[in-house]
């Protein structure tokens, strides 16, 4: 059921502080500070090698995820497409995690990877979204996202569902690997917390995001950027005008954009920069003002304190809530997905169901 909603795309971006804040509830204690997983039997702190597999969105969500065991848990990660893992022969540590993201659980190569991953002795995580499907009935570590059902097939709560746990994942490896301590481990639960009202915050400029959505339907090409955690971001971006409003889009590392793809820079090619303000901000601006010096058309998405500095002679700029670095991927993924989303309306296409699409892809 739709609702008062045009499509169910519309609805499931509209509910996402809703099922991120229900997908929390079973991670997070909020009065203890704590983050908290299903009942495990297997020592989390004896894991030095984190593998993660999926397709699509969830890879996207996967990538996000390796910035942050990385970063706060200090455990290396290694991340694959499942279509390209068992055949590049991936050398399995014994010890390891094989983490695995999916929305439906059914899809064939993320399937294929698990069980070649279960077969070499990796303890096997799956976060998923339909709770009956065989991903999660395969799993040793089952963490369930509570995005409820989603009907369209451009993934959108799923996704930012599946960065919540992910980050709670990342902080629980990080508890428990002695690298945060209480203190840490509580302002961490405190970002993810805010992250539902943050992502409220981001949904308020629909109706800008809906004008500005005019100025991106003419394109044929449309670049995305970002650098770090929100580099994912920007191919995240990308592959949803792509799906949904056929537009040619790609995303990039910021820093990457002068060694080539460049040369596609001139006035018709509209370039949006995910850019939240803090420590790599300088550098994502230098970036822009290169694409800028060569005629193109930016849409700078930032916080206040980004868009004072870096906004002007932008074509057109959306601003997001001031939040942490940890929960930028959630909040940004708002506005990509609502850029997406309006264009393919101006554009007429069928949101919902994309052609040459399926919501389960069950072939290799
Ligand atoms: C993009 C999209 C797909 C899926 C991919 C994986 O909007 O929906 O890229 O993310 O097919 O599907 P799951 O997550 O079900 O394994």
């Amino acid at each position: 059921e739709k609702g008062n909603y045009r499509h169910f795309m519309q609805k499931e971006i509209f509910e996402q502080p809703t099922v991120v804040a229900q997908t929390l509830s079973s991670y997070v204690r909020p009065l203890e500070q704590k983050v908290a997983l299903p009942q495990i039997d297997f020592d989390i702190s004896a894991i030095n090698r984190v593998t993660i597999v999926a397709c699509g969105t969830s890879y996207y969500a996967g990538m996000v995820a390796k910035y942050w065991f990385e970063q706060f848990a200090r455990v290396p990660v290694d991340i694959d497409f499942a279509s390209e893992f068992r055949y590049r022969e991936p050398v399995l540590e014994k010890g390891g995690l094989a983490l695995f993201i999916s929305q439906s659980g059914e899809t064939a190569d993320t399937l294929a990877a698990l069980r070649h991953c279960k077969a070499e002795g990796q303890t096997i995580a799956v976060v998923v979204n339909v709770p009956t499907s065989s991903m999660a009935r395969e799993a040793d570590l089952l963490l369930p996202t509570h995005a409820g059902p989603e009907i369209g097939v451009a993934s959108t709560k799923a996704f930012t569902c599946q960065l919540a746990v992910l980050a709670a994942l990342a902080a629980h490896f990080a508890a428990r690997k002695g690298r945060i301590d209480a203190a840490e481990e509580a302002e961490i639960v405190r970002y993810l917390l805010e992250a539902p009202a943050c992502l409220n915050g981001a949904l308020q400029h629909d109706d800008e995001i809906a004008a500005m959505a005019h100025l991106i339907a003419p394109a044929r090409d449309v670049l995305y950027l970002g650098r770090g955690p929100d580099f994912p971001l920007a191919l995240e971006g990308a592959l949803k005008l792509k799906e949904i409003s056929y537009i040619h889009a790609e995303g990039y590392a910021a820093g990457e954009m002068k060694h080539g793809p460049i040369a596609l820079i001139d006035e018709a090619v509209p370039v949006i920069v995910l850019a939240p303000s803090g420590p790599l901000f300088e550098k994502t601006v230098s970036n822009m003002q290169e694409v800028r010096a060569r005629g193109g058309q930016i849409v700078l998405i930032s916080d206040a304190q980004g868009l004072e500095e870096a906004g002007e002679g932008c074509m057109a700029t959306i601003e997001m809530p001031k939040v942490h670095p940890l929960i930028a991927p959630l909040v940004y993924a708002v506005p990509v997905q609502l850029l997406a989303y309006h264009t393919a309306c101006v554009k007429g296409t069928d949101v919902d169901q994309p052609r040459n699409l399926a919501k389960s892809v069950t072939v290799e």
